[in-house]
This record gives C-alpha cells, structure tokens and sequence, in this order.
C-alpha cells in the first residue's frame, strides 16, 4: 500500500524539488483570524503529570502546548507561541509506471445527494458566550462536564465513509485494503513476534487509516451530542483520503473531484452549515494535503477538496499539512501500537527505556534516484561507510522487512537515531514508528515534523530530535555519523526520555485512556479552541479573516509572527 502513497515525479508532476523547496501556491488571502485571547478554558482533564505509581512519567506537561496549568490561560491561538529565536515509512519499489491503475469499475455516483433543509439552528446564539472564568463561578461549566466539548457527528449518506469500507476492494489498485479496514480501522492484530512487542494491542496498521480509526474513536467520545445546536463542533466523517485513494492514478480531475464536491453540496444544505457558515465544522482526511488540495491553474494531481470555498470555511486535519495553506492541520500518522489502557503505555516506555541499542543510527527507506533534490541516497551512501555504526534497512531490495511491523520496530529498537528525510514529501510514517520505538528522529528538512505536528510535539525540538540542514548533506559537508556520535551521551538520554514521553501522544489509543492524552484527545481539544476562537470572532460581528496572509501559515502558526524566520529559504514560494 506503500505505493498508493505517491506516484513517481512523472505521474504526479510535479517535483518533489517544487515541494520540498516551496512551491508556487495559489495566493488567495482568504483568512481566518487567529489571535484572540485564549479565554476558553476547558474543565477538560483532572491531568497530572505524575499519572502512575511506579515513577513513570507519560508526559511531561510543562513542555506542551496543550498542557493544564492553574495559571490562568493567556496562549494565543493556536499554539503558545515559542521563543522566536529558537532555532513517511512504508517503502516500495513499485515504480508506477509498471502498474498502471485499471479503471475503477466499481465507481460510485455521487451526483445523488438529498439533504432537506430543517429548521434553522443558530449555534451562534444559543452556544454560552466565552466566559470569565477567573473566579471559578461558572456556573454552566461547573454542572456540565461537557460545556463547550460537545460534539456532534453528522450523519453522512454511507458512500462518504462506510461504503468505502464495505467496497474495500476498489481502495486499492496494487494493494487490497481489505485486513487493513478490520478492527476499526486498526488493521489485523499482530502476534508472535517473538518478544519485540507485547502480545496486545498491537496491529498491522495501514498509514492511510486516519479517518477510520478517528472516526471510530469519535464514537465513543464522551461528549457526543445528538442535538446540534448544543455543539461546540461538529464532526464531518467523511473518509477523504480513502476515498481520493481510489482515483489519483489514471482518473481525470471530474472523477476526482465529484466526492468532495458532493460532499460540500450535501453540507451546505444543512441547517447546521447556515448557522456558522461550516466554520465549527471539522473533517479528518488520512492522507497527506497534496493529494487534495489540486491548484485548477497548477498541478494535474488529487483532487481540489482542500481548496474548495466550503473546505475553506471548515478545520480539516491531514497527516501532512501544506505550509502554505491555513486550515489544515496534521496530526500523527497512525502507527502499530493501539493501547486499551494506560498501563500498556507504561509498559511499553518502560521496555523502550531499557532497551540496548546496537547501533548508533538506522536508516530503513528506499531510494528516490530520479528526485535530484532527495538526499536518500546521500544517507545510504554514509551509512555504508559507517558500517560499525549504521543499520541501513534498504527498502529496494528488503521490501518485505520494511513492510513487516515487526522488523520495523525491531530495527528502530536496536538503534539509538533513526534518520527521517523527507520522500515523496515532507513527512514519514517512520518519524512515528521510530519514536514508538524509542528512537530519537533526526530530519533533515523543517517541513518533515517541526512545522507539522505543533499540537503533538513540544515546541522546542532540540529536546526530542536532532537536526542536519538537507542542504549539508546534499553537498557532503557533513558526516552524519560524526554528528551524532559527538552528542553527549546525557544529552542523548534526556532526548530519548522526551522521545518516549511521546509515545502515547503520538498513539491512537482504542478507547480513552485514564490520566494520559493520546493523539486523538489532543487533536479533539485543539480542534474545540480553533472552533471557539472563530465562533468568539463572528459573534463580535468580526469577519474571522486577515491576521495573516495566508502564505505564511506555517510561520504564523510556528511563531506566531510573520516577520523574517531561519526556515525561511525551505518555505520560499
Ligand atoms: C531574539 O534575538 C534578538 C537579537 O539577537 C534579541 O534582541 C531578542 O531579545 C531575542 N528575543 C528573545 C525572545 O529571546
Ligand atoms: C520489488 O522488486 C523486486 C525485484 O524487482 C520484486 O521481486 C519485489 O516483488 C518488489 N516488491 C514489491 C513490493 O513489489
Ligand atoms: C446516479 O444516481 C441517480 C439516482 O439514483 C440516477 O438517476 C443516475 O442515473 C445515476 N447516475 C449515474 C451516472 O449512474
Ligand atoms: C466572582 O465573580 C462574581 C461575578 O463576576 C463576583 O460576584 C464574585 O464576587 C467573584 N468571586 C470572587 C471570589 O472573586
Ligand atoms: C506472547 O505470546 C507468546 C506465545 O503466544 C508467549 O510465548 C510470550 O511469552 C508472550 N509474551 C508476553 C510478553 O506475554
Ligand atoms: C437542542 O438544544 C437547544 C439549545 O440548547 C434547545 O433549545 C432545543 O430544545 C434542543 N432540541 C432538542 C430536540 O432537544
Ligand atoms: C472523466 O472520466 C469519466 C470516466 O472515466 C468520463 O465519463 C468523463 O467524460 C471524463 N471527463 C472529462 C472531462 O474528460
Ligand atoms: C464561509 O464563511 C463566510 C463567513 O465567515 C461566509 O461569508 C461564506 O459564505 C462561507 N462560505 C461558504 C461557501 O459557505
Ligand atoms: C527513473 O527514471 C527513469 C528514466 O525516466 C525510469 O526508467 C525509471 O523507471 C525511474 N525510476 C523510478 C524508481 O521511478
Ligand atoms: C530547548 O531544549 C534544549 C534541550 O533541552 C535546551 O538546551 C534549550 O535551552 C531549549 N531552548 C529553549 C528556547 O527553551
Ligand atoms: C553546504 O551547504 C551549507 C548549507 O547551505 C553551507 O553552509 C556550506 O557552506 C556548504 N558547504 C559546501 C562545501 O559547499
């Protein structure tokens, strides 16, 4: 299924330089206003940062965006803002061109979309206004829980998410999808593995099965409402990834396109989209923004969900975001490791923890010999002469140990680094089977983690990864080996700790875990403060727009300003 994630330079056509080194995006300053000051305080968790017994520390709170604090709440939206100054894995050599796409016979038809208008719901009047709660004499919040978490889920027409499941045969035109949509989304378990990882909650999880598994978490929220209008937000479960899966080789743009845009046309006709314009509606797309956010005038690539005016107005969340685009926001690609209860997580850093690790850093990918910007074969070629040091897991030639979970996390756990460049674009699955496994990251390109997964990760990123400027390696000016072996061997351990402490935000859990966030309890938070700090603007009769141009996203949201930043020459347009 590897190869479903993206086609060669050819098939796509567009270089992965053009990705990488920034590309020429659509310059529409459509906006929605981002600073405000955070007064939306959620009787979220009863958090504590010690959460067990024996000494294990799941999180470390202080380090996080998204972590309580008695202090009062002053953040600006969306992240803290950080000190200013501060400074994918499933491989394959499936070339595309050897398997083209067989028309998809099995298409739906989406030109059928019923959606009758009810009465008019105003969110906007009845949602409590965002209160001072300073005293603590919030009455609403006190009796409720809930207040200001609800969420309701909208009940879709079946071809937008379940259909996709029962037809699990047409997700995929070399891999069938079919084991992968078992178990919720999570894929079959894995057993027998001969002591690498423990014998639960463990499974042969797909990349793309984003929005299954979000969905289905969905469902047992604990704040799930069936009444709308009492919302903070509302939850669109459409499968959008698995669904532009099916067509992005071989289809052309109308057939990409019909979904999404039934999709916006069944929404709009609801009473829930007139009371906020969609803009406390969500969606969870699985796969990385490229392969929806098609520019009519540029690329012939995905489909133009993203860039639809509707999909504008709604908070969409990736597995990989486009620096360039301000509503959309990545979150963890889901990994192998899906615990039932918090002290599954505790085990598992602790196995991590102990662990000896052979080698100083790993790299398991495969080449991209006709990307002239990858650096992959840059890596491979260091690695091999740092033999002593390196594990190199060449996915061109190992392609069944690349694709075995097992191996995976075995390799990643023998190894103290494991080196994330970018590949067909940014980001990696690897970057988080490499953390499950206790792995410190190294990336080579900001665009790879550091500007993605801001509501996951601390926000200083020295604490859990080390960084080499792609360009370093690309001109040979740097050992990689050498880099890392000069890191402090203290340094090391205090950013194998951070690393692990990441384990469970970077995991989806199967249900919600006492004391401890997971992936999709910080995605759900930051989504309700995205949606309140835009429904708090248009209820001052503010348009929720132009605190930023939109080109600039990635450095807004990074530091929340725009001015001059380091990263700059890797995000130029
Ligand atoms: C950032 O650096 C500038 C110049 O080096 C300095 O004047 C400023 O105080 C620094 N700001 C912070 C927040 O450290
Ligand atoms: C990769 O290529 C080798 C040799 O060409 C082939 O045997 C193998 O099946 C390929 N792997 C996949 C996943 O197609
Ligand atoms: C789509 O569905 C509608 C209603 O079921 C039907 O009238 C129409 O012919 C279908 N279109 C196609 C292209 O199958
Ligand atoms: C809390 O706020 C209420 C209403 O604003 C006020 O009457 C009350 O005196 C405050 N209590 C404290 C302890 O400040
Ligand atoms: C996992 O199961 C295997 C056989 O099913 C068993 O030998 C092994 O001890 C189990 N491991 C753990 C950690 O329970
Ligand atoms: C839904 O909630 C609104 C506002 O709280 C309330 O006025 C309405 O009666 C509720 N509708 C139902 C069907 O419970
Ligand atoms: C797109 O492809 C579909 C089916 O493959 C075909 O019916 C349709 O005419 C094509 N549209 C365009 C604009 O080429
Ligand atoms: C998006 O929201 C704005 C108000 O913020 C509204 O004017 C516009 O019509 C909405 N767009 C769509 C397609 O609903
Ligand atoms: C790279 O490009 C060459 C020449 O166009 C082509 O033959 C080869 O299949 C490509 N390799 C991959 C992995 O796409
Ligand atoms: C970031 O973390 C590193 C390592 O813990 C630390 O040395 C550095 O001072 C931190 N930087 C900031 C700005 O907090
Ligand atoms: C290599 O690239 C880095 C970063 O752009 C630059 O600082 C360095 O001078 C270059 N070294 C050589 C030998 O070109």
């Amino acid at each position: 299924m590897w190869a479903q994630r993206m086609p060669s330079i050819r098939a796509i056509g567009i270089p992965i330089e053009q990705i990488i080194k920034g590309k020429s995006r659509n310059r529409v300053w459509l906006v929605l206003s981002v600073s405000f000051l955070f007064c939306f305080s959620l009787p979220y968790y009863q958090y504590s940062s010690s959460i067990s017994s024996n000494n294990i520390t799941a999180t470390s709170p202080n380090d996080y965006p998204d972590s309580d604090s008695s202090k009062p709440r002053n953040l600006n939206y969306p992240y803290s803002i950080p000190n200013h100054n501060e400074t994918h894995n499933r491989e394959s050599n499936i070339s595309m061109t050897a398997s083209p796409p067989r028309v998809n016979e099995a298409r739906r038809n989406f030109t059928d979309v019923s959606g009758g208008t009810t009465a008019r719901v105003n969110r906007l009047s009845s949602m409590p206004i965002c209160m001072n709660k300073k005293n603590g004499t919030d009455l609403k919040s006190k009796e409720d829980s809930c207040w200001g978490r609800y969420i309701y889920i909208h009940d879709l027409p079946n071809r937008f998410n379940n259909e996709l499941l029962q037809n699990c045969r047409t997700l995929g035109s070399w891999v069938n999808f079919c084991p992968y949509v078992k178990n919720n989304g999570f894929g079959p378990q894995l057993k027998d593995s001969g002591g690498v990882i423990s014998n639960k909650s463990w499974y042969r999880t797909d990349q793309f099965m984003l929005s299954v598994i979000f969905h289905n978490r969905m469902k047992k929220y604990e704040c799930l409402t069936q009444n709308s209008s009492t919302a903070s937000a509302i939850y669109v479960p459409f499968y959008a990834g698995l669904e532009i899966g099916r067509y992005l080789w071989g289809f052309n743009a109308s057939v990409r396109d019909a979904a999404g845009l039934a999709l916006v046309r069944w929404l709009r006709e609801k009473p829930e989209w007139k009371a906020l314009f969609g803009r406390d509606h969500f969606f969870v797309a699985g796969r990385i923004n490229w392969d929806m956010r098609r520019d009519d005038n540029s690329v012939d690539w995905g489909s133009k969900l993203l860039n639809l005016p509707e999909s504008k107005n709604m908070t969409m969340l990736t597995i990989e975001s486009s620096p360039w685009a301000r509503n959309d926001f990545a979150i963890p690609y889901p990994t192998y490791f899906h615990p039932l209860e918090e002290n599954e997580v505790f085990e598992w850093q602790e196995t991590v923890r102990r662990q000896e690790r052979r080698y100083l850093f790993t790299f398991q990918g495969a080449p991209r010999p006709n990307m002239t910007y990858s650096i992959r074969n840059d890596l491979i070629d260091q690695c091999l002469v740092s033999r002593r040091h390196c594990n190199l897991v060449n996915c061109k030639t190992k392609s069944r140990i690349c694709n075995d979970p097992v191996h995976v996390i075995r390799n990643f756990k023998n190894s103290v680094f494991c080196l994330q460049p970018p590949g067909d674009s940014f980001t990696r699955r690897s970057t988080f089977d490499s953390i499950l496994a206790g792995c410190i990251p190294v990336f080579f390109h900001p665009g790879s983690t550091y500007i993605q997964y801001l509501w996951h990760f601390p926000k200083n990123y020295t604490k859990y990864s080390v960084f080499i400027p792609i360009d370093k390696v690309k001109n040979g000016s740097v050992s990689i080996d050498k880099v890392l072996s000069e890191i402090p061997k203290e340094y090391v351990l205090a950013m194998r700790e951070e690393v692990i402490r990441l384990i469970p935000r970077i995991s989806y859990a199967r249900s919600k875990l006492r004391g401890i966030r997971d992936a999709f309890d910080i995605s759900v938070k930051r989504i309700l403060e995205i949606i309140e700090a835009t429904r708090k603007k248009t209820r001052e009769g503010k348009d929720p727009s132009n605190d930023f141009p939109e080109q600039k996203s990635w450095k807004y949201y990074l530091s929340g300003t725009t001015g001059k930043h380091e990263w700059d020459s890797y995000f130029e347009t």
